[in-house]
């Protein structure tokens, strides 16, 4: 089943690769299989995104955050309690049990996706 179908309330899933290697079209799908019929855009200039759905979607986008207190800021337990979290440059962010899906731009139109780690549980 794709990771979108599979998100409940709680789960992080932590996206990492380089610019432009599909992090936010990867969210586009995981959005419509948690439920959301809302417009998927790069929250580059607006950090976080509410999609609502099945169960909550937060979109996360850390590219232009610059220190621990803008980190601390984003309210993540809070919305990890509300919801599901995506979050775009994951590598940012240490968090436990957190799901980690790693991107790499193959050049052209291809791209590799791989699973590091699942969500903990099915
Ligand atoms: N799986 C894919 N196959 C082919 N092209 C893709 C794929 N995913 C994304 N692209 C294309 O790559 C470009 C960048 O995609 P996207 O914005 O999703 O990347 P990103 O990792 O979010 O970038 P950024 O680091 O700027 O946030 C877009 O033109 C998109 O259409
Ligand atoms: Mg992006």
């Amino acid at each position: 089943m794709h990771l979108g179908e599979r998100l409940r309330a709680g789960d992080v899933v932590l996206l990492t690769g380089e610019l432009g290697a599909g992090k936010t079209t990867y969210v586009r799908g995981v959005a419509q299989g948690a439920g959301s019929k809302a417009p998927v855009a790069s929250p580059t200039f607006q950090l976080v995104r509410l999609y609502p759905g099945r169960v909550q979607l937060a979109h996360i986008d850390l590219y232009r955050v610059e220190n621990s207190s803008e980190l601390r800021d984003l309210g993540l337990e809070e919305l990890a309690q509300q919801g599901a979290v995506v979050v775009e440059w994951g590598e940012r962010l240490a968090v436990d049990d957190a799901a980690r899906i790693e991107f790499e731009h193959l050049g052209g139109d291809r791209r590799l996706i791989r699973t590091i780690r699942d969500l903990s549980h099915r």
